[in-house]
């Protein structure tokens, strides 16, 4: 009996903690269609994993069924392990048509043992040029980790593992556009990039390691749904039940400066040969606070 006792606990345990991660998933089967690449994306686990896959005739992709504007996207993504250099899986928001919006994960491959480069970008209007790279403070392809997209009417916030890298406020009282009048679905896809993803394109994708695949779960969204014209948050208090905060907190400020201080490769706001007429607005403003 003494024996039998903590291993029951534990099963217990167990399924409880089971029980309590599929019901805060929302299930892949209800959330998404998938676009592009027929069979090599694949729902399993009940809808619980997708995976995607890339090879030398397609890549694959899905998005979801819903539109939403605003939105709290959390995804656990385990990438494509190995020799991944050349290829590109992306995460992102994006609304349709010319003058889109779009907010950006995409994450580069490479060599077995080099660094991946988690790439960000924000398209206002159908205007992209905001971007920001950072390398990981872990191996992206050895566990799933969660990837987060808060896209509030104030503020954009990129998390990883829950920890702001990068913030993107609403300074449309500056004259600065942000997105936040078209609604945006969820999507994701995995592809061949081997013209510039990897040290610039000079690594190509080894197709004898094909095919490249990159896995999902975790996939969970707390927002407003946008359906024929209409949000289902009927005010501003409702769109603020999920938001956890309108602004990035001192506590949060100071972990964006650790990501931005020591992961940061690249950030469009310091590329002086780009802008040598100055730097887009935003950039001047973005500290300030
Ligand atoms: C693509 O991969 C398949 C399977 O490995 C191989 O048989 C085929 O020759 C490859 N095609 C090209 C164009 O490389
Ligand atoms: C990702 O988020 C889930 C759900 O909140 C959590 O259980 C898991 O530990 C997180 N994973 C990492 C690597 O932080
Ligand atoms: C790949 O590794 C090289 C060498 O460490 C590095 O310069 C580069 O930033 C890494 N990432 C990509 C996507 O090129």
């Amino acid at each position: 009996m003494s024996t039998t006792a903590p291993s029951l606990a534990f099963s217990l345990l167990l399924t409880c903690s089971l029980l309590f991660i599929s019901a805060s998933a929302d299930s892949f089967y209800q959330n998404f269609y998938v676009t592009w690449g027929g069979e090599r994306s694949q729902v399993l686990q009940n809808g619980d994993l997708l995976t995607l896959s890339l090879d030398n005739s397609s890549g694959s992709g899905f998005e979801s069924i819903n539109e939403y504007l605003f939105a709290r996207i959390d995804m656990q993504i385990k990438l494509v392990p190995g020799n991944s250099a050349g290829t590109v899986t992306s995460f992102f928001l994006s609304s349709q048509g010319q003058s889109h919006d779009e907010i950006d994960f995409e994450f580069l491959g490479n060599l077995s043992g080099d660094p991946y480069i988690l790439h960000t970008n924000i398209y206002c209007q159908g205007q992209g040029n905001r971007e920001q790279q950072f390398y990981l403070w872990f191996d992206p392809t050895a566990d799933f980790h969660n990837y987060t997209v808060l896209w509030g009417p104030q503020l954009i916030l990129f998390l990883v593992d829950g920890i702001p890298i990068r913030e993107f406020k609403n300074l449309e009282s500056s004259g600065i556009p942000y997105p936040k009048s078209q609604a945006m679905r969820v999507y994701s896809s995995l592809w061949n990039a081997d013209d510039w993803a990897t040290r610039g394109g000079l690594v190509k994708t080894d197709w004898s390691q094909a095919p490249f695949i990159a896995s999902y779960k975790g996939f969970r969204v707390r927002g407003c749904v946008w359906l024929s014209g209409n949000s289902n948050c009927n005010s501003d208090s409702e769109v603020n039940t999920w938001m956890w905060q309108q602004q990035l907190d001192y506590a949060g400020q100071g972990q964006v400066q650790w990501v931005q201080n020591n992961f940061m490769i690249y950030n469009y706001c310091s590329d002086f040969k780009r802008f040598p007429q100055g730097f887009p607005q935003e950039c001047y403003l973005t500290h300030n606070t």
